[in-house]
């Protein structure tokens, strides 16, 4: 369907086009290809070429601007960025087996991905434009395509306070692993928010308006807030519960996967690890009983501090059930919830608790050559590369 994704997406919607991809391809390495990068879109996604792409820079700014896509990819310096895009709706299927969540899609593992991306600092923009430097102010990000889900429907937008938008890592992207950025994700040009959820990061953004205050968008007033458990979503007034911006320190186990039946043996369970606002990752713990102990995992190095770790640990797997569970900690000693019970909330959003997959052993089937048992090598359980 022109998308370029893998065939192995597990689909939730397909119009608008809401798409993860199996645990194990993730795992496979800190980038992810383009062909299985996460999609979550509200709406159909708009057709602009890039000579017909427009952003407006209005609002609290001296000299309001358009760029053209040429101005904009010609006329700032391109910086590069490795960071990690997360939904804050990833692993929401570990909060519907606590409670239902009506209307929302059950994310599992998958609703994270990481890209590098290149285009101009948004700091240089709103500096072009003159932007006004109050405490306080936001900055709002508006895009074409419209959210039939949204109440009243309208087009998709949000919002980040100003001192967001003026960090270094804030992007206005026109490529993503050095490709030009694919209409699927915000192509011609996205906006990337690097350690704020995936909503702020506007695909196709067509205005850019510095404010006093947050955006009025559905998806900043109503949606991507965390409701009191006890709330009703749908009555629920604009600026009820508490805004999503910056990613909570998390980690979550990609291989294997819940539910996977895998032989005795050695057995290398693979993850991620983030913590929230740029900082770094100071440990990731795996148990194999619940909790009871904990072994620390190897960590890869990060190529930023925008970009999730990936983090592997080999264990013996004993035959029956078995549960492994992952914590991080991050460097300044905090660590993770344990339980999404605790973190239930009506629209299913940032779940951080510990990750927990439920695993079946199976015992090794006797070796009729010399009776011992048949060792499944470690690198069958690998993802494949
Ligand atoms: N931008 C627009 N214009 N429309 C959208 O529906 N979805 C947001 C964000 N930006 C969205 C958007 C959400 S909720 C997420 S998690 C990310 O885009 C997902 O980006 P991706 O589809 O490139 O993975």
């Amino acid at each position: 369907m022109g998308r370029g994704k893998r065939a192995d997406l597990i689909v939730h919607e397909g119009l608008p086009f809401n798409a993860e991809p199996p645990g194990e391809v993730l795992a496979t390495g800190e980038i992810t290809a383009l062909d299985t990068f996460y999609c979550r879109n509200h709406g159909a996604f708009p057709h602009i070429p890039p000579q017909q792409w427009r952003v407006r820079v209005e609002g609290m700014v001296d000299k309001p601007l358009t760029l053209t896509y040429e101005q904009l990819t010609n006329g700032f310096s391109a910086h590069s960025v490795v960071a990690t895009l997360v939904c804050a709706g990833n692993r929401r299927a570990e909060l519907l087996k606590v409670r239902p969540i009506p209307g929302k899609d059950p994310w599992a593992h998958g609703a994270i991905s990481t890209a590098e991306w290149r285009g101009a600092r948004l700091a240089d923009i709103l500096d072009a434009a003159g932007v006004c430097h109050e405490d306080g102010l936001h900055v709002a990000f508006n895009a074409p395509d419209v959210a039939p889900e949204a109440s009243p429907v309208q087009a998709y937008g949000g919002s980040i306070p100003l001192s967001k938008a003026m960090s270094s890592e804030v992007l206005l992207a026109w490529q993503m692993n050095s490709e030009p950025l694919p209409r699927v994700h915000g192509g011609p040009v996205r906006v990337v928010v690097p350690g704020y959820i995936g909503a702020r990061s506007v695909k196709w953004v067509n205005t850019i308006t510095v404010q006093p205050g947050p955006s009025e968008n559905y998806f900043q007033a109503l949606d991507y807030r965390i409701l009191p458990a006890e709330s009703d979503p749908d009555t629920a007034a604009p600026g009820e519960g508490i805004s999503l911006s910056s990613l909570p320190l998390n980690c979550d186990i990609l291989v294997p996967g819940d539910g996977a039946e895998i032989p005795a043996g050695p057995l290398t369970i693979h993850g991620w690890a983030l913590a929230g606002d740029g900082r770094g990752i100071g440990r990731v713990d795996v148990s194999v009983d619940g909790g009871h102990t904990w072994r620390q995992a190897d960590l890869q190095p990060a190529t930023s501090r925008w970009s999730w770790r990936l983090w592997s640990l080999t264990v013996e797997a004993q035959s029956g059930p078995m549960t492994l569970t992952a914590r991080a900690w991050d460097d300044t000693g905090a660590t993770q919830p344990e339980s999404p019970a605790a973190l239930w909330n009506p629209r299913g959003y940032a779940n951080n608790a510990w990750a927990q997959v439920e695993v079946t052993v199976l015992p090794c089937s006797p070796d009729p050559t010399n009776h011992r048992p048949a060792e499944k090598p470690t690198s069958e359980l690998r993802p494949p590369s």
